[in-house]
């Protein structure tokens, strides 16, 4: 729709309206109101007649009231153009009725209309006037008649029509309303005689909180009138708007007689705002006086949502003011077509006589741009005339033209259902309102700087919930003439990975997004709380997903086993080696005084040791948990009664070479396999004990490392474990001592020297790696445990029989007896 407005010819026009509207003054006393009594502003007789009532001036003279004078009659000012078109749709309704020979045929509906002014007051006295009738002649009878009207068509303002009705509700005239959309007139209980065209506000305020929501608006103002239609309306709004997650910064009531001072608060409140959103629950008139206050003070920019009061009333498309409106967007009854209506409108438009291009002077008395609302006059009128046909009995023409008792005619009119010339269906509810149907209109600038009610959506509240709101989203033009929808929310969403936190005493629209815990996350934009992670899982760093947990053992393919795993084959190499040459050599002296064969069981021993940190390397199986800490355990056991036989070998050695002395016998080799069999069997005993009683077995360590599972060795009996380090530890210690007393005797390789050392680096490796093993687990645990055993098998290996390998094979002139025995000194 495009409409041009120009200036208004105001006073050229005022004229006119002046002539229709002419309150003449009575002083009938009787059966007429007191005081002033009124005339109509507009009326035609009829043998039925319509009542109407229209704010033909939407304000009053503010006068103060002193209490002690009757109130002078309120002054009316300010000229509203669609009253006058109200009004003429009521007559055109009631011509074409007339004029047709299917509808109430032979009867002539009359009409009477007057002006409310859109006060309560001067609402009730006009109702009052069109029910007992103005003409002061009959001033001796009593007020007996029957009510002058059938039914009121009327009033546009939800608070006059509540007053309206409580008024003539108990005379059951009913009256018709085209544009009071308060929810409170839907209590039956309280207006039984209200009915109207327009649908209720019940559904506008939830199509309104609904469309806000769509458009992702969480945080909003809004401004009302400060009336029935402001408060109530915005009262629902505010309800369904609360369930559906919007908050209102601010809820300002206006009305149109408040004080500058009122109004300069409600402009500081706006501006101080942090919503960009405002939600308009107004009449055109509180907005006309509004925006001239906002220009002045130059708030712009803001996104409106409006009602169906005054979103598409072309008066508040001025350029000036559609500058702040621009992008508007909101609720207004659909289109309908009522032919003929607008010529008829034209017709009476009073320039056109007076010669001048009615096209170049396009105004507020000929917008139509309220034209649904002068559709909703024409079907409350047709509403009247469908009730009548059926109770007047008319078919080819109507049995009676006696005007029925007014409580048939409500009961029948409220159960009315007809078809208008158009198509339309009308009825009404059990609440006596019509099927709610919006369209959704938004502002939009066109090239020429004019504007366009472009319908972008509409709201059909007899669909499924779902489908209620249909919204052409591309088609808007919002706020500022932007094409993406302007944002306004008190907090940004929270990104997954962090969770909502109510601001302490704020909305709960404002929120402090917190970043999940550790082993907590949130996948969704806007989560309430964070969702703990399965057992096996952990949060990832951004806490978006759970991801499984870390398996963490020393494994065969890392560096770490694979260096690991290639000293102990080195190790067990050299082992090898070192047993080849003493082999080879195995007659030369130095191989011969050295005991051999405890050499060959230490050296076979070492090598043992050697591949039993293999065990350690690799997923800890039922298997190889057993086997690691035995093996373990007997191997170097019985390396170390190898050492400690050798050691006492040598004490005994010396003690031979005392005179007299038959030591050796007692400690022969028979007795050295002997006791290196003994120490070996106590350890292979408390290891079958440890076996059978609690084995060590693989397990998934969950607790210590909250991000990884270890897999590690669960040492079943812990007393088992400490018995077995015990014992070696016992006998390293024993080995040491005797090694240590035997360091002076004289010695040519200071085999006991050499021992002494070598217990040295093996329990010096043992105490370090003690303190590691009882820390956290994890592979570098079991790393520092094979580095232990790989540093002592080594230190045994190089203290013991590197110097021998190097006079074997180096210094072969130092391999006989004479250089053996040669500083062995003689006292
Ligand atoms: C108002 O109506 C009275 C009689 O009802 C009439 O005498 C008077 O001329 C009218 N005034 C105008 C301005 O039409
Ligand atoms: C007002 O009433 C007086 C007497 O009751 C009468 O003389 C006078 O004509 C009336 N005026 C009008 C305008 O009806
Ligand atoms: C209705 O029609 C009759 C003649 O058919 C005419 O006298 C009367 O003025 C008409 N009433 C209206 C309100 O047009
Ligand atoms: C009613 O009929 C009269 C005369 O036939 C005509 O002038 C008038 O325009 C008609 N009114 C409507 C609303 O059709
Ligand atoms: C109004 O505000 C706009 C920016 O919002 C600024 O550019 C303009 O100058 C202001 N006008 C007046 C009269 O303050
Ligand atoms: C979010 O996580 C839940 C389980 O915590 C899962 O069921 C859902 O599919 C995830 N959603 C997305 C979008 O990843």
């Amino acid at each position: 729709m495009k409409i041009k407005v120009l200036f208004v010819p105001f006073f050229a026009i005022l004229h006119v309206v002046m002539a229709i509207i002419n309150f003449s003054r009575s002083n009938g006393t009787a059966c007429t109101l007191r005081g002033e009594s009124a005339y109509p502003q507009l009326s035609k007789d009829g043998d039925i007649i319509v009542g109407g009532i229209f704010p033909f001036h939407s304000s009053w003279e503010i006068t103060d009231f002193s209490y002690l004078v009757t109130p002078p009659p309120l002054k009316c000012k300010s000229l509203d153009f669609r009253a006058f078109q109200y009004s003429q749709s009521l007559i055109f309704a009631v011509e074409e009725i007339n004029n047709s020979s299917s509808l109430l045929p032979g009867v002539s509906l009359g009409y009477k209309i007057y002006d409310t002014c859109g006060s309560t007051a001067v609402g009730v006295r006009m109702a009052m006037a069109l029910m007992n009738g103005n003409d002061n002649t009959v001033l001796d009878e009593p007020c007996t008649k029957p009510a002058q009207v059938q039914a009121i068509i009327g009033e546009s303002y939800s608070s006059v029509s509540m007053a309206v009705t409580k008024t003539i509700g108990p005379f059951s005239i009913p009256l018709i309303s085209h544009y009071s959309t308060c929810e409170c007139l839907s209590d039956k209980r309280k207006y039984p005689s209200f009915l109207r065209t327009i649908p209720s506000d019940y559904h506008q305020s939830r199509a309104l909180a609904e469309m806000v929501r769509h458009f992702g608006w969480t945080w909003v103002g809004a401004i009302r009138r400060d009336d029935d239609y402001g408060n109530s309306g915005m009262a629902a709004f505010t309800e369904v708007a609360e369930g559906l997650g919007i908050c209102l910064e601010y809820s300002l009531p206006f009305f149109k007689t408040y004080s500058q001072e009122k109004v300069l608060t409600i402009i500081e409140q706006i501006r101080s705002s942090t919503s960009r959103v405002i939600v308009g629950f107004l009449a055109h008139w509180d907005l006309e006086i509004l925006l001239d206050i906002f220009i002045e003070h130059n708030i712009t920019g803001y996104q409106w949502v409006g009602t169906e009061g005054w979103i598409s009333d072309s008066v508040l498309a001025t350029v000036d003011k559609h500058k702040i409106l621009q992008g508007a967007i909101g609720l207004a009854i659909p289109k309908t077509n009522v032919n003929g209506l607008k010529e008829f409108i034209l017709d009476v438009y009073p320039l056109k006589t007076a010669g001048d291009k009615p096209s170049e002077m396009e105004n507020t008395f000929i917008d139509m741009s309220l034209l649904p609302i002068l559709s909703n006059v024409y079907k409350g009128v047709y509403a009247i005339a469908h009730t009548l046909h059926g109770l007047l009995g008319c078919k080819q023409t109507c049995s009676t033209k006696k005007q029925p008792h007014p409580l048939t005619f409500l009961e029948h009119l409220k159960r009315v259902q007809f078809k208008t010339k158009m198509g339309e269906e009308v009825y009404f509810d059990i609440n006596g309102d019509p099927a709610a149907r919006y369209d959704i209109i938004n502002w939009q600038t066109s090239k020429d700087q004019q504007h366009k009610f472009v319908s972008v959506g509409l709201y059909d509240s007899t669909f499924p919930a779902h489908s209620r709101l249909v919204v052409n989203m591309a088609s808007i033009v919002w706020a500022q003439n932007t094409n993406h929808v302007p944002t306004s929310v008190c907090s940004e969403r929270c990104p997954p990975g962090t969770r909502k936190a109510v601001q302490k005493g704020r909305p709960v629209c404002c929120y402090d997004c917190i970043p999940c815990a550790e082993g907590e996350i949130s996948n969704i934009t806007d989560s309430v709380q964070c969702e703990q992670c399965y057992q096996d899982y952990w949060s990832n760093p951004h806490r978006d997903e759970c991801v499984k947990k870390q398996i963490e053992y020393l494994s065969y393919e890392e560096k770490m086993g694979i260096l690991l795993t290639f000293f102990s084959i080195i190790g067990a190499l050299m082992t090898t080696i070192t047993a080849i040459i003493f082999f080879r050599y195995k007659n030369t002296p130095i191989v011969k005084a050295n005991n051999s064969e405890l050499s060959f069981l230490l050296l076979f021993s070492l090598t043992l040791c050697f591949l039993c940190s293999l065990t350690f390397i690799g997923r800890p199986s039922e298997w190889s948990c057993m086997l690691r800490h035995t093996a373990f355990g007997i191997t170097f056991v019985l390396c170390i009664s190898c050492v400690l036989g050798k050691t006492i070998v040598v004490l005994m050695a010396f003690r031979a070479t005392l005179p007299g002395s038959n030591v050796m016998k007692w400690f022969g080799p028979p007795q050295q396999r002997l006791s290196v069999l003994a120490f070996t069997l106590i350890q292979v005993l408390i290891c079958v004990l440890w076996l059978t009683i609690s084995p060590p077995f693989p397990f998934r360590n969950l607790k210590h490392y909250k991000e990884k599972i270890i897999l590690e060795c669960h040492l079943g009996s812990t007393i088992g474990f400490w018995a077995v380090l015990g014992y070696i530890g016992f006998l390293a210690l024993l080995c040491f001592v005797l090694a240590f007393l035997a360091r002076k005797l004289p010695d040519n390789f200071n085999e006991a020297k050499l021992i002494t050392f070598s217990m040295l680096i093996f329990c010096a490796v043992w105490i370090t790696f003690i303190p590691a093993y009882v820390s956290s687990p994890g592979k570098f645990t079991v790393a520092v445990e094979i580095f232990a055993i790989l540093a002592s098998s080594f230190g045994l290996l190089f203290c013991i029989f590197l110097p021998k390998c190097y006079i074997i094979i180096l210094k072969p002139e130092k391999n006989n007896k004479k250089q053996l025995m040669g500083k062995v000194p003689i006292k």
